[in-house]
């Protein structure tokens, strides 16, 4: 019986990727293939469930992703939304509806939350000090902003949230704001906007909270409490932003709803959606229902970054509103780290999906199994190639595979691949394995319902293992001489078997199981969890095919060198910079005679690319000076400009023309030349030393 047997159906959402850039490893291990398993598990118990998630599209996210691209938001959408969807589709992430934020649905849905909690007067309106950018005269949105955290000191906290220490910040904490726009101190201006008081919905929090104490991962519970701790502040619902859904008011207009009161709703409007395209009622998954007892069970899958938004601020908008049910569980992860680093897009150290699938074709099921092995569910965790190697080769082909292979070929080998026995049924008959077999059930269906996927990922290998040691003992490639009866009875056992463990394989790997099923050349039905696997004796096995391939050594060192390369393009240029030349005395430098002018006239030099005659005011005289400036300045443009000038340099001519003295460039690694002249104005002649 499993405990889930308590609900009638199922809401399960995975966190709305803003679509703004690619998915990687860490976005899967994060929210979605934990969330694929479960649901494939639920579905596998023939619950009543639906699997939400889409794109969030609004939101500073979007919009600096558009301003580094140098092309609009739309674009910026409309181009992730679509490469994000398809990376999900290819590993095998079942969702129900990939939505997106930008849907009229859902905008009306974001509007329609907003009206109800303001014709209920629950938000606090408050002119409030916000920063703007003077030199961009805009209202900065809060991850325009980055600052000193007030709570742990990290320079690089965004105005919203400190990544270090999870805290949730208003930009106002921030310890010397500063404007990524600019580059400079915002200052503060007077603009109107809507709260969300969490202060008075603290006394509720905290006893709703209370109630997942037992329930809860420790990390999540941990982090509620300690907001609750510090005391919740309200919170603006609206921004100054051109960018996002409307706020439905008459007086507001310009401002749009703060990203995070709109992405969260984004769950029911895919819901909404999905039930219009499937013939569905949506409020039997969202609304609390007559009867408690009827209520969905609403479970968030998010990444620990997450976690504010989905137990405080989200709950608190779905209690203010009344009618919407709460979420059961939010199994928050941590991150996972990638080669001794933290994953990060900027510094674009990461393993990107859309690349993996191009370099790893068909391999989609050895990621699956990799990332599941590793997820980040109690702590942060790591990605190694070499540990992906380590356990696609001493795993999946060593143990799976090889388990799967080795009964295929002999049931071929000796029977033709035909299944055939006297009773006219092909079951399990040995109690040792059977036994073995009910263990494994109970731990994987204990730790998928505790979210525990690592382990119970382990307990499914347990399974192939089990088959192997049993072949090992009973040797039918032995047997078959000396007691064919026998040897008949350990491979039909084995068969069985890979029957049971295709079944618990289906949540992990579904790639997987639709090969073993075809080798089997059984129907998916045949395959339930909670059901017996049997054969018709008769039964005709198909040929079989490997399930997995040995990961080489090149492959790996590609992918290490491919980062290293990543990692080298990525670090901040350093200028080429030209070699220091030898000392020389104070007397060789004081032989020189540098002095302050300016330019009177200019005029390029005829019939070359490069070189312009000048006439210089020197203090001392009206000289003339030819220069190799042309392609960098236009004549007209440089009346005027103040310059240094070696003027007791040897007199030397140059195409025909007398050229008395130099004037002094600063030349960067590019080659760009640049006048130098004094900082402040000097009048010609003065010595420069
Ligand atoms: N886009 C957010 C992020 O990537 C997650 C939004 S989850 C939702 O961090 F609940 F708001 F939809
Ligand atoms: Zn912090």
């Amino acid at each position: 019986m499993s405990q889930l047997d308590k609900f009638k159906r199922f809401t399960i959402t995975s966190a709305l990727p803003y679509a703004n850039g690619p998915l990687h490893i860490g976005h899967l291990a994060g929210a979605y293939l934990p969330a694929d398993i479960f649901v494939r598990y639920l579905r596998l118990l023939r619950k009543d469930v639906v699997y939400i998630c889409g794109s969030d599209e609004h939101g500073a996210a979007i919009t600096i992703k558009a301003k580094k691209e140098d092309t609009t938001p739309q674009a910026i959408i409309d181009k992730y939304h679509q490469q994000i969807k398809t990376s999900f589709e290819e590993f095998g992430i079942s969702f129900d509806i990939y939505h997106r934020t930008s849907s009229a649905i859902h905008h009306d849905l974001s509007q329609e939350f907003f009206l109800n909690l303001y014709e209920k007067d629950e938000f606090v309106e408050k002119f409030s000090e916000q920063y703007f950018d003077e030199d961009f005269q805009q209202f900065l949105a809060d991850r325009y902003i980055t600052g000193t955290c007030p709570n742990c000191s990290n320079p690089n906290a965004y105005g919203d949230q400190c990544e270090n220490c999870g805290t949730s910040l208003n930009p106002t904490d921030l310890i010397n704001p500063i404007s990524t726009l600019s580059g400079k101190t915002p200052v503060l201006k007077q603009t109107k906007h809507w709260f969300l008081p969490l202060d008075k919905y603290q006394p509720w929090l905290e006893k709703w909270i209370e109630t997942k104490e037992d329930e809860w991962k420790v990390n999540v519970y941990g982090q509620c409490k300690s907001w609750l701790k510090s005391g919740l502040q309200p919170r603006s619902m609206t921004r100054d932003l051109d960018w996002g859904i409307d706020v439905p008011l008459e007086e507001a207009k310009g401002k749009k709803l703060y990203v995070w009161m709109d992405a969260p709703i984004g769950y029911i409007s895919a819901t909404k959606q999905w039930a219009i395209d499937n013939g569905k009622d949506w409020k039997l998954y969202w609304k609390k229902q007559a009867n408690e007892a009827d209520d969905s069970c609403l479970i968030h899958f998010i990444g620990k970054d997450n976690i504010v938004f989905h137990c405080i601020i989200f709950p608190s908008i779905l209690h203010a509103h009344g009618e919407y049910i709460l979420p059961q569980n939010v199994p928050a992860n941590e991150f996972l780290n990638l080669e001794g680093d933290k994953l990060s897009t900027s510094r674009n150290h990461a393993v990107w999906l859309h690349e993996y699938l191009e370099e790893f074709p068909g391999k989609q099921d050895e990621l699956r199994y990799v990332l599941t092995s590793i997820l980040p569910e109690t702590s942060d965790s790591e990605f190694t190639w070499k540990d992906y190697q380590a356990r696609v080769n001493n795993e999946l082909v060593a143990i799976l595979g090889n388990y799967v292979n080795r009964v295929m070929i002999l049931m071929h080998k000796f029977y033709d691949g035909k299944v055939e026995n006297e009773t006219g049924k092909i079951v399990l008959t040995d109690k040792n394995i059977n036994a073995g077999l009910g263990r494994l059930y109970d731990d994987i269906q204990v730790n998928l319902e505790a979210y525990r996927f690592r382990q119970a990922l382990q307990s499914v290998m347990d399974m192939a293992r089990l088959g192997n040691r049993y072949l090992t003992e009973q040797e039918p490639w032995k047997t078959i001489k000396t007691n064919p009866e026998q040897a008949k009875e350990a491979l039909h056992n084995s068969l069985v078997l890979i029957g049971h463990l295709a079944a618990c394989l289906q949540p992990f790997l579904p790639g997987t199981v639709r090969k073993v099923v075809d080798m089997l050349n059984i129907p998916f039905s045949a395959i339930a969890m909670d059901a017996e696997v049997a054969f018709e004796s008769g039964h005709q096995l198909n040929q079989p095919v490997l399930l997995f391939e040995k990961v080489e050594d090149e492959a790996i060192e590609k992918q290490l060198q491919k980062l290293a390369d990543k990692k080298a393009a990525a670090a901040p240029k350093q200028p080429a910079l030209v070699a220091a030349k030898e000392n020389i005395s104070y007397e060789s430098f004081a032989t020189m005679d540098i002095r302050t002018g300016t330019i009177i006239t200019a005029e390029k030099v005829a019939k070359t690319k490069k070189l312009l005659k000048l006439s210089i005011d020197t203090g001392l005289d009206t000289r003339t000076i030819v220069s190799g400036i042309a392609e960098y300045y236009e004549p007209e443009a440089i009346i005027g400009q103040k310059v240094s000038v070696l003027v007791n340099l040897e007199p030397r001519e140059i195409k025909g023309i007398l050229s008395q003295g130099m004037i002094l460039m600063a030349e960067n690694s590019e080659g760009k030349l640049s006048f130098v002249t004094p900082a402040e104005d000097m009048h010609n002649g003065s010595v420069i030393r």
